[in-house]
């Protein structure tokens, strides 16, 4: 059988983990790669051995022949590049965060529907192995009814720059960028429960502190320190309709002691903990029981998950899986983190109606 053939539309840092997995899955071609900086995408296709080199994504995504795609571009081209790339009849896997806005959200929804095609929102925690580990647990009911998550995900030196601090092109900070992931997982954890409300917070009081000397920290491929119009801090309380609770901290800078990522669930039966380290807490003879799973990583697995994440995404392109991140939960965090800058903005709580 001739094997499926996949392009990648930006070849920046986070288009290498995903070739590298694609590389890794055998039914796989990486057939065209496309970025706007040709460099980049000549380098990219040489290492990976892609035969067709692009500038433009309408061209890759005129050749027949590709079946899916990758999209690893800045955020404010998630939502063209993903219509597009369904209404050329290929499949979509598209990094977080899905789009910048809801209504972006919407339309994207709204094309996979009418195409039919697969679009997987690059919610890549909810594919790491302890994440699975867990959720197998919870709908075990070893933590009963989980009302109550944290999430936190602070840096305390780490704004990337370039495009990720210009919020035309990234929509927003820490929040949009990296707190996406402990948002998603948490949610995603809990049961995805509807929102019900949102009191949010952004500051931008510290800069991009591109003074700090002798800390390194993850740059953009073109970084640039000299722009930043994002938060560099948000936090947020989160209640849903069935009574949870979600508590929110972000930053891209912060005058902390170290950096912390934090994904907690409580629930009347037991609790857990995702982040840092892989943990269940129950109680059994009257005796409070801390278990410490045995597994090979006990935090996320950034090799593991890309690769789980990419090989979920071609099962579910042959009908063989659903995806476990569809653009319905796009959707939902999109109107969580836009709830967020909104009421930060606002200095409101934003309420949701019933749906
Ligand atoms: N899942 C994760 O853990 C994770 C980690 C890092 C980044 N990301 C996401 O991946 C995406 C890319 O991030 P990155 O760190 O690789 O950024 P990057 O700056 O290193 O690379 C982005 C690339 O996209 C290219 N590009 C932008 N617009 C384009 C267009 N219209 N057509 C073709 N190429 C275009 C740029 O030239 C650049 O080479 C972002 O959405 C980011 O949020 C996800």
């Amino acid at each position: 059988m001739s094997k499926l053939k996949i392009g990648v539309i930006g070849t920046g840092s986070i288009s290498n983990v995903h070739l590298d997995a694609y590389r890794n899955n055998p039914e796989v071609e990486i057939y065209a790669v496309c970025d706007l900086n040709e460099e980049r995408a000549k380098a990219s296709a040489q290492k990976y051995g892609a035969t067709h080199v692009f500038t433009d994504y309408n061209e890759l995504l005129a050749l027949p022949e590709i079946h899916a795609v990758s999209i690893c571009t800045w955020n404010n081209t998630h939502a063209p590049i993903s219509i597009a790339a369904l209404e050329a009849g290929k499949h979509v896997l598209v990094e977080k965060p899905m789009t910048q806005t809801v209504e972006q959200a919407l339309q994207v929804q709204e094309t996979v529907r009418r195409t039919g095609k697969v679009l997987q929102v690059g919610f890549v925690r909810r594919y790491d192995p302890n994440a699975q580990i867990l959720k197998q647990f919870i709908d075990d009911g070893l933590l009963g009814n989980i009302y109550y998550a944290k999430a936190s995900s602070l840096r305390r030196l780490g704004n990337p720059g370039g495009w990720f601090a210009d919020k035309e092109r990234s929509g927003g900070g820490p929040l949009i960028d990296i707190g996406v992931h402990v948002i998603d997982v948490c949610w995603y954890l809990m049961g995805r429960p509807k929102v019900r409300s949102i009191s949010g917070s952004a500051y931008h009081l510290l800069g991009n502190r591109s003074n700090v000397r002798h800390l390194s920290f993850y740059k953009a491929a073109d970084y640039d320190a000299s722009k930043n119009t994002v938060e560099d801090m948000a936090n947020a309380l989160i209640r849903f309709e069935n009574g949870a609770s979600l508590m929110v901290d972000v930053s891209f800078t912060l005058h902390a002691k170290k950096d912390e990522t934090a994904v907690k669930l409580f629930g009347d039966k037991g609790g857990a903990e995702l982040e840092p380290e892989l943990a269940l807490i129950t109680e059994r003879n009257d005796i409070i029981m801390n278990w410490a799973p045995q597994v090979d990583h006990l935090s996320f697995n950034f090799g593991a998950a890309f690769q789980s994440e990419i090989n979920h995404f071609i099962d579910a392109t042959l009908g063989r899986k659903e995806t476990l991140s569809p653009v319905d939960d796009g959707v939902e965090i999109m109107k969580i983190l836009c709830g967020i800058y909104e009421s930060a903005e606002t200095g409101r709580e934003i309420v949701f109606e019933e749906a």
